[in-house]
């Protein structure tokens, strides 16, 4: 995939840094035209001379460098923007991370990345100490960039330049290869291309006093990886999820939300515009009539709450959507029941089902497999076998694509 592409690696000042002279070659054997980028710091932990010798070019970094002449080099961020497949930067720091999202453009590498061609994937590998890396300020940062379509490779646990363990490590450069080799990957002629998918995703939390509340195992990994796999088809993807600790996938926007009458407001905002969508959260179906305020206190042997229904979301979508809008549904059961799947189908007015079992270990909740029987408006029952999330979502978008024939 890398061969004959064009790609700029950025290198931030990082003790990661040393691991890049074998990025590049790793790179250059993988077919990649290779131009490298350092930030001044970065020329502190590895040196120019290895970088140079591995990518055979220059080092660039100095935007005012006194040697260059030649009318093409005294623009050429923009060239190098032009120029460029893929933009790399690893390791990233927080600092170049901080400066990335406040869109300056103070050096070479600042600056290629603004003049980057727009539909130009960026891959960004964070590597720092671990409670850098968890602070607010670098997750607020990585948000911005991964809201803008930056791919964020993220860091691994292990011994961290401190002594420390930790998260915080930079995958080794093979791992780096490999994703952008994915990322390169020309999209299939997909009928998802420039459509709006709506996605809902994860548990919701429905209160039963300020520190207490009803939720189930949903984890967002299903939901977010249909989200992803749709960005990459070229949807418009917006994803409104209930607490997870899952990263944004690149290109999507994401709108968090804690409770059912929360996720059912946020999403119906986006029903008129929506071409697909696609309820792969677990909705609470009740929640606490009135939650208390303040902390329940335990003062009765018993307790009663009582629930009243919430607002089913894809039901209400289904039930004011046009014809050419595509509602798809999960069913999730305990055992068996295909039966209720085929229910869900009819009663919510669905084009598409998705049945999953939870059975605690290869499918449902929380697992990062799952084993999916989709079931259409017209009688089609596929069958996927045992799966990885990521890869049922790309059978499920397929059989989505079917139905927009
Ligand atoms: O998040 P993971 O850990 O990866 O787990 C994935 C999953 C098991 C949550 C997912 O694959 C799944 O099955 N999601 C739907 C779970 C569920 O609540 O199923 P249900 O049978 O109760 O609901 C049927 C459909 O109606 C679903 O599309 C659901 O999103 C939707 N619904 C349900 C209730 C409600 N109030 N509003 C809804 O939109």
């Amino acid at each position: 995939m890398l061969t004959g592409k064009n790609i700029i690696l950025g290198i931030c000042g990082g003790i990661a840094a040393y691991k890049t002279p074998h990025l590049v070659r790793l790179l250059t054997k993988s077919g990649a035209n290779v131009k490298v980028l350092a930030t001044a710091s970065a020329l502190k932990f590895v040196s120019e001379l290895s970088l140079s010798t591995v990518s055979r070019g220059p080092v660039l970094g100095d935007m005012f460098a006194a040697d260059r002449s030649a009318e093409s080099d005294q623009t050429l961020h923009i060239t190098l923007g032009e120029w460029a497949d893929a933009l790399v930067i690893a390791p990233a720091t927080a600092n170049t991370i901080a400066r990335l999202s406040a869109g300056m453009c103070d050096d070479m590498l600042s600056v290629c990345f603004i003049a980057l061609r727009p539909d130009k994937p960026v891959l960004l590998v964070p590597a720092m100490d671990g409670h850098m890396y968890e602070s607010p300020s670098v997750r607020r940062n990585l948000s911005v960039l991964a809201t803008q379509g930056c791919r964020i490779l993220e860091p691994e646990s292990g011994e961290l330049a401190s002594g420390q363990c930790g998260l915080g490590r930079m995958p080794e450069p093979e791992l780096i290869v490999e994703t952008l080799d994915e990322m390169l990957e020309p999209l299939p002629d997909s009928r998802l291309k420039g459509r709006q998918v709506l996605i809902t995703a994860g548990p919701t939390r429905e209160k039963i006093d300020d520190v207490r509340f009803l939720s189930n195992y949903s984890s967002g990994k299903m939901g977010f990886a249909i989200a992803a796999a749709a960005a990459r088809r070229g949807a418009v993807v917006r994803i409104v999820t209930g607490p997870v600790s899952l990263a944004t996938p690149s290109g999507v926007e994401r709108i968090d939300v804690e409770s059912a009458v929360e996720m059912m407001e946020a999403s119906s905002r986006f029903f008129d515009e929506c071409d697909i969508f696609i309820g792969a959260a677990a909705v609470a179906d009740y929640r606490p009539e009135t939650p208390v305020e303040g902390k329940l206190k335990k003062n009765e042997p018993t307790m009663e709450i009582r629930l009243v229904r919430n607002p089913d979301i894809i039901a209400a979508f289904s039930a004011g959507k046009r014809p050419a809008q595509l509602a798809i549904g999960f069913a999730l059961e305990t055992a068996g029941g295909i039966g209720y799947a085929k229910e869900k189908l009819e009663n919510k007015g669905l084009d598409l089902v998705a049945f999953n079992v939870y059975d605690r270990s290869t499918s449902g909740f929380e697992v990062d497999t799952n084993v999916l029987t989709l079931l259409d408006r017209d009688g089609t029952v596929s069958e996927l076998p045992l799966l990885s999330k990521e890869e049922a979502a790309g059978r499920l978008l397929d059989a989505v694509e079917q139905l927009l024939q």
